[in-house]
């Protein structure tokens, strides 16, 4: 694992942390920083929204400390896509991310998300009106939309044609949603096909994946999005680092969580992320139950110190 340039901007190693909605919330990002993430990206936020000035939009963009930091942003009107990149909400960002791949009902009937795979004149538009902001642009997207229809590379040129400085292909088509092998080829394709830097995401959940990952593609970085949910130190793992203990680590993550959503929110936020982190260990149902019946953040956090005091 290396130090990545991209545009410019440096990151100490190339493991990233992947954008996930409800997830990677700035506590979140601080976290798997700490333990080791070389950038970090915030999920999914609306550019309309912040059209709107949806306050909720607005949290969601609260930066972690730290860097570099990717925003990342879902849209299909270019105009309003090149205004959230001008807005003060993304000017503590050093990337922002374009969201090419989500494959949620509700997003593509919009045209937004993995629909913009399927209309490259209306991509193309997005990401050039985007890099017109002066911010560094990269493109997140998966390899198509199913089986007979595979657009990694052509998607990957367009990507670079039109201004984007990384690319990150999530080796699934849409119609898999996660199922199924993560597909090295066609991530090796659109390596092939362009130079900017390409990362690689799908399926890691231990450093011998990330390395695999990285040897069948030729990518620059890997990204990791489900198995930092249940096992954040995988980040320290795969950059050869000590994790940290972790219950300072979590504790933090609580308190920053309160902070910023409040109480209700950190309480049912961090009773999942408690069930999460407690997987793969002894007793864990019944801690996970535990979790679930806390009503109130310092019940959460006894939990987290009755399971990782002593670790
Ligand atoms: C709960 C959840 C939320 C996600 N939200 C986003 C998102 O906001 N933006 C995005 O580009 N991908 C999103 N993804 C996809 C991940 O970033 C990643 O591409 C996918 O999970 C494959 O990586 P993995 O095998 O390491 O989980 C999400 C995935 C999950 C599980």
């Amino acid at each position: 694992m290396n130090e990545l340039s991209i545009a410019g901007m440096v990151c100490p190693n190339n493991v990233f942390l992947a954008p996930m909605a409800g997830y990677t919330n700035a506590p979140f990002r601080a976290l798997c920083r700490t333990l080791g993430a070389g950038l970090t990206f915030t999920e999914m936020v609306s550019a309309k929204g912040l059209h709107y000035h949806n306050a909720e939009t607005e949290l969601l963009l609260t930066p972690e400390e730290g860097g570099p930091r990717a925003a990342q942003i879902f849209g299909s009107d270019p105009a309003i896509m090149r205004e959230a990149c001008e807005s003060e909400f993304l000017a503590p960002y050093d990337l922002i991310d374009i969201n090419m791949g989500c494959p949620m009902p509700k997003i593509v009937k919009n045209g937004e998300g993995s629909a913009l795979m399927e209309n490259f004149p209306l991509a193309e538009k997005v990401i050039s009106e985007c890099v017109k902001s002066g911010k560094r642009i990269s493109v997140k997207f998966r390899t198509g939309t199913d089986e007979a229809h595979k657009v990694t590379a052509e998607f990957a040129k367009l990507c670079e044609g039109s201004g984007a400085v990384m690319l990150t292909v999530h080796g699934r088509t849409r119609d898999k949603i996660y199922a199924g092998p993560c597909d090295y080829k066609e991530i090796a394709a659109a390596k092939a096909a362009v130079s900017v830097p390409v990362v690689a995401n799908g399926d890691i959940w231990k450093r011998s994946d990330a390395e695999a990952l990285l040897e069948n593609t030729g990518a620059d970085a890997v990204m990791v999005a489900r198995a930092a949910l249940f096992r954040p130190e995988i980040f320290s793992e795969i950059t050869g680092s000590d994790p940290p203990p972790m219950l300072p680590l979590f504790s933090e993550e609580l308190e920053k969580v309160r902070e910023l959503y409040g109480e209700r929110f950190a309480v049912v936020y961090m009773r999942k992320m408690g069930a999460f982190y407690v997987r793969g260990r002894r007793g864990a149902a019944a801690y996970k139950r535990r979790f679930f019946a806390a009503e109130t953040s310092e019940e959460v956090a006894a939990l987290f110190r009755e399971l990782w005091e002593e670790v």
